[in-house]
């Protein structure tokens, strides 16, 4: 029997402000009191580091995501679902001209395992990089604890959908979901479900808008349900998404509260495409060849709908699949 190896993550010792120094392939990663530093053979760049760590928790958390996941207009990865590129400068236009631009295909388990623990060793006890700004503490500073619990939260994966048993749960204040300080006249009552004998595994119905108000995090899609390779992600917005996510496939919106716009750039080059703002009731499709970066005025209610056919980035990659939604 083989035993599979954890990979090696390369870190080093604590520096001057007490956080760990990272390595992977030719990338070297460090921050001090505000900011990360990326450096690799043709460059160099720099980040609020509260940015960098609100980005990278979306990567970890989402192992990757669908497509590109730019940390901002220069850094970021490309998931290739077993191994992920991780990228600088690759999707910006002037670094391509420069020929400063560099990428690294890294196997997804190392490069998950190293993420993870510059998420960890960077994240101090009073930030918590999925929570809204105004909910959380700072970022910055020297080296002051840890927030472990917060880090290391596992997306909610619905099977076939929450509150059916055996799936993921409901939330309620005893679960520690409170409702949320702007969700407070979102109704709480659930649906009455009578299920014939024998069905009462099978019917099952939930209020979405009493979940999402007791969500905690923002901009953190979870399958609520799965239909097959259809997945509902719901979620809950409020300041920045902290990504400016590049897609290999169409998504779906549907604003289910509030507002939120949406600034939408070519995917390689980051040219400006569009502004799309979403009002309650809008629904819109994103094609696979922008990225985008969502802002969200007040807490919002927002369904991303995926399609998570794993065949999707080929055919579009190669044309057999346009890269819009819909025909009329
Ligand atoms: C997206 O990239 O489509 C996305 C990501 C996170 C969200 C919402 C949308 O919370
Ligand atoms: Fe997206």
């Amino acid at each position: 029997m083989t035993a599979t190896a954890e990979p090696a993550v390369v870190a080093s010792e604590p520096n001057a402000e007490g956080y760990r120094e990272f390595t992977f392939g030719q990338f070297h990663l460090r921050r001090d009191e505000y900011f990360a530093y990326i450096t690799w053979p043709t460059g160099s760049h720099i980040m609020s580091v509260d940015a960098f760590l609100r980005a990278l928790q979306r990567d970890v958390a989402w192992d990757f995501f669908y497509g590109t996941v730019n940390f901002d207009g220069v850094f970021g990865t490309v998931n290739h679902y077993g191994t992920v590129d991780v990228f600088a400068g690759r999707y910006n236009e002037a670094y391509r001209k420069a020929e400063l631009d560099y990428s690294e295909n890294v196997e997804t388990p190392l490069i998950r395992e190293t993420f993870k623990s510059i998420l960890g060793d960077w994240t101090n006890e009073t930030f918590d990089p999925f929570a809204s700004p105004h909910e959380t503490g700072s970022a910055f500073g020297v080296k002051n604890g840890d927030n472990t619990g917060a880090v290391g939260r596992e997306r909610v994966t619905a099977k076939r959908m929450v509150g059916l048993p055996g799936d993921a749960p409901l939330r309620s204040d005893d679960t520690g979901h409170p409702i949320n300080r702007m969700f407070a006249d979102v109704t709480q009552d659930e649906p009455l479900v009578e299920a014939a004998p024998g069905f009462e595994s099978e019917v099952s119905s939930f209020n979405l808008f009493r979940y999402l108000s007791r969500s905690d995090v923002t901009w953190n899609p979870s399958v609520a349900s799965a239909c097959k390779d259809s997945l509902f992600c719901p979620t809950t917005e409020e300041y920045i998404l902290p990504i400016i996510h590049g897609n290999d496939r169409v998504e779906w919106f549907v604003q289910l509260s509030d507002e939120i716009t949406w600034e939408v750039e070519d995917r390689d080059t980051g040219a400006v495409r569009a502004r799309v703002v979403m009002k309650p009731g809008d629904v819109s499709a994103m094609p696979a060849d922008i990225r985008h970066q969502g802002y969200s005025p007040k807490r919002s209610m927002l369904l991303v709908w995926e399609n998570a056919n794993p065949d999707l980035p080929d055919l579009i990659a190669s044309g057999k699949t346009p890269t819009y939604p819909i025909d009329f």
